[in-house]
């Protein structure tokens, strides 16, 4: 796919680590797909990244197909985004040891996710978590990705990469386009367990988040759980963290504006209101999640979308690639 039609780059990474939940459909994929006609888009599965934190080895293999028929049943079409695993471009982890020498010591050390992570993995704080950006900015400047949608935990990264970027042009000339950050349009979805944090996938309390995958009944049970006040009016002010995040996904499940969903719950309590809210949710999901199970059977039709957007991806990072390798001097064969 060459960017002959002068369309802007995007490309964003997702770890196969934890199950996607309504956080990531209703913050980013949902609106990903009006993006595949105005802009030239690649998804990537970065499963290399993953194992900077001990996975299962059969769950993170699981996980990665999971993702892609994720992604499609989402509505991503598979022919016009570029959709694919980052094992299997090698060009990733190719940029990233020229990457990491130049990116410094001191700037790993800074990010806050790499502390963070390394607490709470106090036992394995391996040389990949440290140098985990450099693999990141080689995702984006391999592909001269124009923006990269990110939440933003992930502002820290494109920052750096930003830098590195513009320290390696600095040196050899102009070789890396400048990302931005683009931050979406789509919702932020908070923790139903602690609302005022954004919902994760790798939550280790289930209850704060509804997976994509959730059945109905576990889906109206985690809302009737969702944490909200003692206050019992549905309507959105500020210290009613659980309730304005209700309303955020009714919201968006339902297209309706907070009046009318104020209006809708008067006079009812908040269990009427979290029922509501865990049906449409369900009743949503439902034909997501029978098309994942269809594309879940068809293990042959996922490789081959593998295969073949991994070749679409290669060819596009072989050029920074060479490029990197020439101007650093490498001799070329
Ligand atoms: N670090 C990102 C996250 O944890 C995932 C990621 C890896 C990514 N490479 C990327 C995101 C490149 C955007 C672009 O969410």
């Amino acid at each position: 796919m060459e960017n002959t039609q002068n369309k802007k780059r995007i490309f964003s990474g997702v770890q196969p680590s934890g199950n996607l939940t309504i956080g990531n459909y209703l913050g980013a994929i949902k609106n990903w797909t009006t993006l595949q006609d105005d802009y030239e888009c690649l998804y990537c599965v970065v499963d290399q990244h993953a194992i900077t934190v001990r996975q299962t080895p059969a769950d993170l293999r699981r996980r990665t197909y999971e993702i892609m028929a994720i992604y499609i049943a989402c509505g991503l079409d598979p022919e016009k985004n570029i959709m694919y695993v980052q094992s299997h471009v090698p060009a990733h982890t190719q940029l990233s040891w020229v990457l990491n020498c130049y990116t410094m010591f001191g700037e790993l050390s800074r990010m806050t996710q790499f502390k963070d992570k390394s607490s709470k993995n106090a036992d394995n704080i391996n040389a990949g978590l440290f140098t985990y950006p450099t693999l990141m900015a080689s995702d984006i400047l391999l592909y001269q990705a124009d923006l990269v949608p990110v939440g933003e935990d992930q502002r820290q990264h494109i920052e750096l990469t930003r830098d590195i970027a513009a320290r390696f042009n600095s040196v050899y000339g102009d070789t890396f386009k400048i990302p931005e950050p683009y931050i979406t349009k789509g919702a932020k979805i908070n923790s139903l367990a602690e609302p005022t944090k954004k919902m994760s996938k790798s939550d280790p309390n289930a209850n704060a988040y509804v997976s994509l995958l959730d059945n109905k009944d576990e889906i109206i049970k985690k809302f009737r759980r969702a944490v909200t006040d003692s206050d019992a009016v549905v309507c959105r002010a500020e210290g009613k963290d659980g309730i304005n995040n209700l309303m955020t996904i009714y919201s968006c499940f339902t297209g309706k504006t907070d009046e009318e969903i104020v209006k809708e719950f008067e006079g009812k309590g908040y269990g009427d209101f979290k029922l509501a809210v865990g049906q449409v949710c369900a009743d949503s999901l439902a034909p997501i999640q029978e098309e994942f199970e269809r594309l879940m059977k068809d293990k042959a039709y996922l490789e081959q979308i593998f295969k073949a957007n991994s070749e679409k991806a290669a060819y596009l990072a072989r050029k920074t690639l060479s490029k990197v390798y020439r101007k650093v001097g490498f001799v070329q064969i």
